[in-house]
């Protein structure tokens, strides 16, 4: 399907002067969005960008009542010579997909969000900043919009997509975070949810986040839901360490989101000489290792932060420091690697990235 474009350039100047000011993650949002209903009787239609504004929605919707809602979280880089490219946007489409499909949602076929995503960003193209560690940020997302109570998939959608200009994730530096092991609450059940990409897990997640942030610490890291024994993800990102030189990082399953940052590291850091594998590991066997300095680097991974160094864990009351605590070699190799690749600074070996056409008028 065709999206219907929109001329934005009354919106350039605008553009021009918000983003050479500061940029916090998620809160500058560019002026136009993408929507696309679905009906079961009509299928995809009427795909179009319009200003962006708020939605009428019935106060029935199901997702309202039943987290009929899945997203994605994806980025597009301004290079270095000033051409836009997405990154592993293809990898994000079939991602949505395969959560579409576990919430019996229609799912959005991989062509139509990459001309929603591709249509946004050629309409916003001013938005996306350049300077280093920027990005605009996008947000596709499918919403049960059916008017209805009863618990069954509806029959109506919507799926939008909107972007924001976002600043350096990194903003005080490229330094480590602490994290609590969270023993009691569980983010994703075996059999649920916790591979999809859904507001359920998230909303799961927050009063074990809100009692780790009291107690100083930016995350929480997450073990399985039966033994609470196993690793399985550090906040909203995939988990990886270092032992004897080895990276590794838990299998996925249907408790882990399946990280397209996880999967661009355990393609790419063979590359750059580190080994990296698979394993399923125990909070005991983890901290076993840090203790005694077999394990010398621990980091989470995602879109968001690319990775995300960490330097101590808090086990109960007791804070263990990882390494010096300061972000580790293979750490700092594969976030300049991908930061790299993003700005066009590195050759683009796997084909992660796909240009947006920039529109005449931009
Ligand atoms: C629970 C969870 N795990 C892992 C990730 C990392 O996924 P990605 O690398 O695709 O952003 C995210 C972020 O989207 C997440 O929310």
């Amino acid at each position: 399907m065709r999206i219907q474009p929109v001329d934005a350039s009354a919106f350039r100047e605008l553009a021009a002067t918000t983003i050479a000011g500061e940029l916090p993650f998620g809160r500058v949002f560019t002026p136009h969005m993408v929507v696309v209903p679905y009906a079961t009787e009509r299928g995809w239609h009427d795909g179009r960008v319009v200003e962006r504004g708020p939605f009428q929605i019935d106060p029935a919707a199901m997702c309202l009542h039943y987290g009929q809602t899945a997203f994605e979280g994806l980025k597009a880089h301004r290079q270095q010579d000033g051409t836009v490219m997405l990154f592993r946007a293809q990898s994000h489409a079939e991602r949505m997909k395969r959560t579409a499909e576990r919430l019996c949602m229609p799912p959005v076929p991989t062509e139509l969000f990459l001309s929603a995503v591709n249509a946004l960003v050629a309409t916003d193209h001013a938005w996306v900043p350049d300077r280093e560690g920027t990005s605009m940020y996008l947000r596709p997302a499918l919403i049960a919009t059916e008017a209805a109570l009863g618990v069954r998939p509806a029959q109506e959608f919507l799926f939008f997509v909107i972007a924001t200009a976002a600043g350096p994730y990194f903003q005080g530096g490229f330094k480590g975070i602490r994290v609590a092991v969270e023993r009691t609450m569980s983010r994703a059940a075996s059999g649920g949810l916790g591979s999809a990409k859904v507001g359920a897990n998230y909303v799961a997640s927050l009063l074990a986040a809100e009692r780790a942030k009291a107690k100083a610490c930016s995350q929480v890291l997450w073990l399985d839901a039966s033994e609470h024994r196993w690793i399985e993800e550090t906040g909203a990102s995939n988990v990886f360490w270092v032992e004897d030189g080895t990276l590794y990082t838990p299998p996925t399953g249907d408790t882990v989101l399946q990280g397209v940052t996880r999967d661009s590291i355990l393609r790419l850091a063979p590359q750059l000489g580190v080994p990296v594998e698979e394993k399923r590991v125990s909070i005991d066997e983890l901290i076993g290792g840090i203790r005694s300095h077999s394990i010398t680097e621990m980091f989470g991974s995602g879109t968001a932060a690319v990775v995300a160094p960490i330097a101590e864990l808090l086990v109960g009351d007791e804070l263990v420091t990882i390494g010096d605590g300061s972000p580790g070699p293979a750490s700092r190799k594969l976030y300049e690697s991908i930061t790299a690749l993003h700005r066009g600074r590195a050759p683009d070996k796997f084909g992660w990235l796909t240009p947006v056409p920039r529109p005449e008028w931009a």
